[in-house]
C-alpha cells in the first residue's frame, strides 16, 4: 500500500490571511504545509475544519518570559509555561528579551537566556535584545556580530532606572541598528518627568497602586515618542515604538509618518480592554495587579487606539506578557508587602488571552476584518523581525502553525488559563471565540480542551532581516 501522501491534513478549512479568504484543505509534512488544494490526498492523520476560520499562528513579538529581576521579584512565567499558555491561546511563536544587565556583556545575557529557553518551549522561539549597558565592546563588537547571528532587533528604554538610556546613548545604538540593518524598539517615556511627579505623590502620601497612572501621564510618553522620533531622523534609521497607550502618542507617530518617517508602532491588549480605572478608584491594592506602562488610559483613547489598528497607523499587536502573580512574595506584593506604587513590579499578563480578546471584539464584534486581525497578531510581526515567510501566514512552505477558531461565547476565568499567574486582568470577560485547535509546525499542541505540548519541542529561530521595508541596497 501506499505511504500516505501527507502526515496531516486539515480538511475543510476556511483560511484567511493577511490579505485573502480562501477554502481548502490543507497538507502537512515535515511540520510544513505542502499543498493547499481541494480533495487532496489522504494524511497518516486527518482533522476536519468543518468550514471553521483558520488562520496562521499567532506571532507574539513582545512577551517576557523568565527575564531575571532584583529578588524578590521573579517573573511567574518561565519558557513552559509561558509557551503553553501561548499555544492554548493560539499563539506558536514568541519573542522574548534577552536581556542585559548594565555590567554585563550583551553576549553573556543571550548566553544565559538561551540556558532558560533550553528544553523549556512547547512552540518557536526568537529573542529580541534589550541594550542597558551600550559601551564601545557592545557597539563596535557584540550588537554587530549578534545581529549577524539572527538576533536582529533590539529593545532600548527611555525610563527605568536600571534600563535607562540618556538621548546620546539612544543615538549610538540607533547608529548600529542602520549600519547592521537591525530594528530598534523604543519604550517611550520620559524618565525624569515620571521621577518628579512620583516624587511629589509620595511627600503628598499619594502612594496606592493607582497613582501609578498619576505619575505617568499621557505627556510622558507624548514627550518621548517625539523625542524617539527626532533621534531616529537625525540617525536616519527605522523604529517601532512599543506599547502605545493613546492619543498623544499616536499624534506624534501620525505626525512622523505625514514626513515620511519609518516609524512603526505597536500597541497591547491592556489599551483597549483595560482603563486607569483598572488601576483602582479608591486606595484598594488590588489595582496592583493592572499596574503597567504605560498605563492604561480612558475609553476615549480605547477609541483611538481601535482607530489606529484599523487605518495603518499600529503595524503589530502584541502582548506585552510581563507575568507577576499577586499573591506570594515574588510579585506584585514584593517580600510579602503592600508596597509603594514605584516599588510595584510593572506589567500584566497576557499572552494567553491576546489572540481571543481580539478575535472575539475586533472581528466577531465587527470591528476588524478578519485580515486586519492576522496582520496585526501574526504577518506584521513576522515581517518585523525578519521571520516571515517561514511564520506569520499559510502558504506552501510555510511552517505548519494553524489556528483554527471556536466560535461561541463563554465568560474567561483565570483558572481556564494556563500560565502561572494567579489572576488576569480581562476576569469575568464575556469571550466570543477561543482557538480550539493549534498546530505547532504540524502537531497538535492544543485541541481546544487539553494541551498536548512537549517541553523541549520548540525551536530557537534565527531571525533575518525585517522585511516591512524594501531591501536595502
Ligand atoms: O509594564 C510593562 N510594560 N512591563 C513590561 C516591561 C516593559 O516595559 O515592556
Ligand atoms: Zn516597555
Ligand atoms: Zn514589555
Amino acid at each position: 500500500m501506499n505511504a500516505p501522501a501527507f502526515d496531516l491534513v486539515l480538511r475543510n478549512a476556511r483560511v484567511a490571511t493577511a490579505s485573502d479568504s480562501f477554502d481548502c484543505d490543507i497538507g502537512i509534512r515535515g511540520g510544513r504545509i505542502a499543498a493547499l488544494g481541494d480533495a487532496l490526498a489522504g494524511g497518516a492523520r486527518e482533522i476536519d475544519a468543518a468550514g471553521r476560520t483558520v488562520t496562521p499562528g499567532g506571532v507574539d513579538a513582545h512577551c517576557h518570559l523568565d527575564q531575571p529581576m532584583a529578588a524578590p521579584v521573579r517573573m511567574a512565567d518561565d519558557f513552559d509555561s509561558g509557551t503553553r499558555a501561548a499555544a492554548c491561546g493560539g499563539t506558536t511563536t514568541v519573542i522574548p528579551f534577552a536581556a542585559q544587565e548594565r555590567g554585563q556583556s550583551l553576549r553573556a545575557a543571550v548566553t544565559d537566556y538561551h540556558h532558560r529557553a533550553e528544553g523549556r518551549a512547547h512552540v518557536d522561539y526568537a529573542f529580541h535584545l534589550i541594550v542597558s549597558d551600550p559601551t564601545p565592546q557592545v557597539l563596535g563588537e557584540e550588537l554587530p556580530a549578534l545581529i549577524g547571528e539572527g538576533y536582529t532587533s533590539f529593545k532600548i528604554y527611555m525610563t527605568y532606572d536600571d534600563l535607562k538610556l540618556d538621548d546620546g546613548q539612544v543615538l549610538d545604538v540607533l547608529e548600529v541598528a542602520r549600519r547592521h540593518g537591525a530594528m530598534a524598539m523604543v519604550h517611550a517615556e520620559n524618565a525624569d518627568c515620571i521621577e518628579w511627579l512620583t516624587k511629589k505623590l509620595e511627600a503628598a502620601g499619594r502612594t496606592a497602586p493607582r497613582f501609578h497612572a498619576h505619575a505617568r501621564p499621557m505627556l510622558v510618553e507624548r514627550e518621548a515618542t517625539h523625542r524617539a522620533i527626532a533621534l531616529s531622523q537625525l540617525v536616519d534609521v527605522p523604529i517601532l515604538i512599543v506599547h502605545v497607550s493613546g492619543r498623544e502618542a499616536v499624534e506624534q507617530i501620525r505626525w512622523a509618518r505625514a514626513q515620511g518617517l519609518n516609524v512603526f508602532a505597536e500597541t497591547c491588549p491592556q489599551y483597549l480592554f483595560l482603563t486607569a480605572a483598572d488601576l483602582g478608584i479608591d486606595d484598594s491594592y488590588l489595582g496592583a495587579r493592572c499596574v503597567c506602562s504605560p498605563p492604561p488610559r480612558d475609553a476615549s483613547n480605547q477609541e483611538v487606539i481601535w482607530a489606529g489598528l484599523n487605518d495603518g497607523l499600529f503595524t503589530v499587536f502584541s502582548s506585552d506578557h510581563a507575568p507577576f502573580r499577586y499573591e506570594g512574595t515574588e510579585g506584585k506584593q514584593p517580600g510579602g508587602e503592600q508596597v509603594a506604587f514605584r516599588h510595584i513590579p510593572n506589567g500584566i499578563p497576557g499572552i494567553e488571552t491576546r489572540l481571543p480578546l481580539l478575535y472575539s471584539e475586533g472581528v466577531l464584534g465587527g470591528r476588524m476584518t478578519i485580515h486586519k486581525f492576522v496582520e496585526l497578531t501574526s504577518t506584521n510581526p513576522a515581517k518585523a523581525y525578519g521571520l516571515h515567510p517561514r511564520k506569520g501566514t499559510v502558504a506552501i512552505g510555510a511552517d505548519a502553525d494553524l489556528v483554527v477558531w471556536d466560535e461561541r461565547e463563554f465568560v474567561l476565568r483565570n483558572e481556564q488559563l494556563h500560565h502561572a499567574v494567579d489572576y488576569t486582568p480581562y476576569e469575568g470577560m464575556t469571550l466570543r471565540a477561543w482557538p480550539g485547535l493549534t498546530l505547532s509546525r504540524g502537531e497538535v499542541v492544543w485541541d481546544g480542551a487539553t494541551f498536548h505540548g512537549r517541553a523541549g519541542r520548540g525551536r530557537f529561530l534565527a531571525c533575518g532581516e525585517p522585511s516591512l521595508l524594501p531591501r536595502r541596497g
